[in-house]
């Protein structure tokens, strides 16, 4: 017979449960599922942590991140160890001895949770969670350096979480010497992997450093490499402040609570008072529509009254949030992010205008980089292909594009499918702008598109941060800026091949014109004016091919990309368009010599270059052989002009 439990003993084993009890259970939910992840999230709270603090101290921030082996005596090789320790040290303004504790002991606890401005973090429980994970895996306290100025003692702590109480445990804490003059460095010790490639460590802060160029990066990886990722604008991104809420797509619920919290002390001055762009003109506008008195108490508006109120707001016409709460990447700097660690063809970026969603502002920018870039193009077997970027793979031709993802200057790597940037760029036509793309399939090719969304409150599927919520004004906003970018491909994509077949043309031309002038010379017994005649036959020549437009769009004039605002485009001879080296940008010799992804080969380097007609012609005109004599040349010139550009292209 079943065992029938009372109501009374039920009730008896009610209990509350705390949130550090809920995430130990379900640590997945923070991005802790399994160890190469958990390993992953470690850094990327510390670092995002680092980051916002450096920014709103207004310091322009320099991170240190160090992964080690941990193990006692004989530590395995990077690749199969099982436990690490992570270190991340910031410069930033360093954090109050009695703050420490609870920011990293206890979840749920944080500055930026209950304000509306951009920020990395939001939720609270970011470091905390890490702490936690540390704890659970290998049962080591969080340790914590921090030193708030030059005048200030460094305070060393070890802290862990009281799971039951969500408090924390102090295990140390004392005064130390530590070098730096302020910032914060916190160590964790957990279980975790560490491989390359997709979604690791390394992926991660490489395209942090693509969409935050005024941060510089030092990575000690676990096998012992210093990875240096330097600053290439040295001015912050403009301070995002803080606003109230915009009215427009506020919830019921959230109005009604702000009516019985608000201190106004009628509804027009808490319309005017607790939301953002509504004056006391807007506000009289709205109480008129609902039918009510401006001056009427806040708390005693609830019920129809209410829902009087919540649609006259939605029906009344107000200004569109101010847009200083968020602080865009930039289309300069996320083309140079770009260029700088991928490698292409052509580059664009699209910074769109604010939007709102829920009352929350955004911004949505977009980015492309399309192609293997001349390197790759022109790698022969006696040349061996330029060095790919880290985590990049030699792929077909066949390849689908990549989309890297940002929320807040933040990458994104897990839950591609499930994150509204990924949907828009599915549901984008890139068909229309010259490139290949099956159904339901992202477009082919070697592309990597590049988008973010920077908010006062990203709309994140779960509290590990890694997919944005497809709000149909997101998405739509996300469309729009990957449309330009595709417009901007397509047009380059055309003019490229159009350029390329002129431009192949004039070099088989140009093949041929000193045999015919040695031809005719001959002819005449040596009386021929041989310079004029070459020069003659040259300007023919440009002329039959496009003329000085074909060397326009292969950028040969020294002009930027017409008609392309913020592109650029690389050729061998150097990049065209909008400056790849930016105001403010690193002297050279302070580049790494050891960074890979920023060991820009010589082309990358360097500026707009002159075209060398001989070393040109070699590459668009193949392997034409030179005619012999004077009637050999004048047929090759006349087969050369018959001859359909396609037919001599070179596989890429
Ligand atoms: N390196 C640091 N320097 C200064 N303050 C810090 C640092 N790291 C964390 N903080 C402070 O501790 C708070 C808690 O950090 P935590 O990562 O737990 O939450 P969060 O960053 O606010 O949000 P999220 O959970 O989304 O990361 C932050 O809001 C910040 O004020
Ligand atoms: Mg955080």
């Amino acid at each position: 017979m079943a065992t029938v439990v009372s109501a009374v003993e039920m009730g008896a084993r009610q209990r509350e449960i705390s949130v550090s009890e809920f995430f130990t259970k379900n640590r997945h939910l923070l991005g802790f599922d399994n160890p190469r992840k958990a390993l992953l999230t470690c850094v990327k709270e510390a670092v995002d942590n680092a980051l916002d603090a450096a920014e709103e101290a207004g310091i322009l921030p320099d991170v240190v991140v160090t992964l080690e082996v941990a193990g006692n005596g004989s530590a395995p090789p990077a690749s199969q160890a099982t436990r690490f320790r992570v270190t991340v040290i910031d410069n930033g303004p360093g954090i109050v001895r009695q703050q420490i504790p609870p920011i990293f002991a206890k979840l749920l606890y944080g500055s930026k949770f209950h304000r509306l401005r951009m920020s990395r973090g939001q939720q609270g429980i970011g470091i905390s969670a890490a702490g936690m994970y540390a704890q659970l895996t290998t049962g080591k306290p969080v340790q914590i350096i921090s030193r708030t100025g030059a005048r200030a003692a460094a305070h060393f702590f070890e802290v862990s979480i009281d799971t039951k109480k969500n408090e924390p445990r102090i295990f140390e804490n004392k005064k130390i010497d530590w070098e730096p003059e302020r910032g914060t460095q916190v160590t964790l010790e957990i279980e975790g992997r560490y491989q390359k490639g997709r979604a690791s460590v390394d992926e991660y802060l490489e395209q942090t450093a693509i969409a935050n160029p005024h941060v510089r990066l030092v990575y000690h990886t676990p096998e012992g490499e210093t990875r240096e990722y330097p600053r290439t604008i040295h001015e912050l991104p403009p301070q995002p402040r803080e606003i109230k809420p915009h009215p427009y797509g506020i919830e019921f619920g959230v109005l009604l609570r702000m009516l019985h919290d608000t201190k106004s002390h009628s509804l027009s001055g808490f319309l005017a008072g607790d939301f953002s762009r509504v004056s006391p003109a807007v506000a009289q506008e709205i109480c008129k529509t609902a039918k009510l008195s401006a001056d009427a108490r806040p708390r005693n508006i609830h019920g129809e009254d209410a829902e009087a109120l919540y649609k006259a707001i939605q029906t009344t016409k107000i200004m569109a949030p101010p847009s200083n709460c968020i602080s865009p990447i930039g289309e300069r700097a996320i083309l140079h992010g770009l260029y700088k660690q991928i490698k292409g063809d052509f580059y664009t970026a699209v910074t769109r205008p604010p939007s709102v969603y829920r009352g929350n502002p955004f911004i949505i920018e977009a980015g492309l980089a399309f192609g293997k870039g001349p390197e790759q193009a022109a790698a022969t077997p006696e040349a061996p292909a330029a060095p790919l970027a880290e985590g990049e793979q030699q792929k077909d031709d066949d390849e689908l594009a990549r989309v890297i993802r940002y929320a807040n200057r933040v990458p994104l790597l897990y839950q591609q499918s499930a994150c509204a940037t990924f949907k828009a760029a599915l549901e984008t036509a890139w068909r229309n702008y010259g490139v290949t793309q099956s159904r339901g399939a992202l477009p082919g090719g070697p592309m990597v598109i590049f988008v973010h969304m920077a908010s006062v409150w990203v709309p994140f599927t779960s509290e590990s941060k890694e997919a944005i919520a497809d709000y149909d004004e997101i998405r739509k906003e996300i469309k729009l800026a990957l449309q330009e970018c595709g417009r901007r491909l397509g047009v380059f994509l055309r003019r490229r091949e159009r350029a390329k077949s002129e431009f192949r043309r004039r070099n088989i031309f140009e093949l041929y014109i000193e045999e015919v002038v040695e031809a005719c010379a001959r002819l005449k017994g040596g009386k021929l004016p041989k310079d004029k005649l070459r020069m003659q036959l040259q300007k023919i020549a440009t002329k039959r091919t496009g003329g000085a437009r074909t060397d326009e769009i292969l950028g040969r004039d020294g002009g930027g990309p017409e008609g392309l605002p913020h592109s650029i485009i690389v050729t061998p001879e150097g990049a065209e368009g909008e400056a790849p080296v930016l105001p403010g940008a690193e002297p050279v010799n302070d580049a790494p010599p050891d960074e890979p992804p920023a060991d820009d080969t010589p082309a990358r380097t360097r500026r707009k270059g002159k075209a060398q007609p001989a070393r040109a012609g070699k590459r668009a005109g193949g392997k034409a052989p030179p005619a012999r004599s004077a009637k050999g040349a004048t047929r090759a010139v006349k087969a050369a002009r018959r001859r359909t550009p396609a037919s001599k292209r070179r596989k890429r």
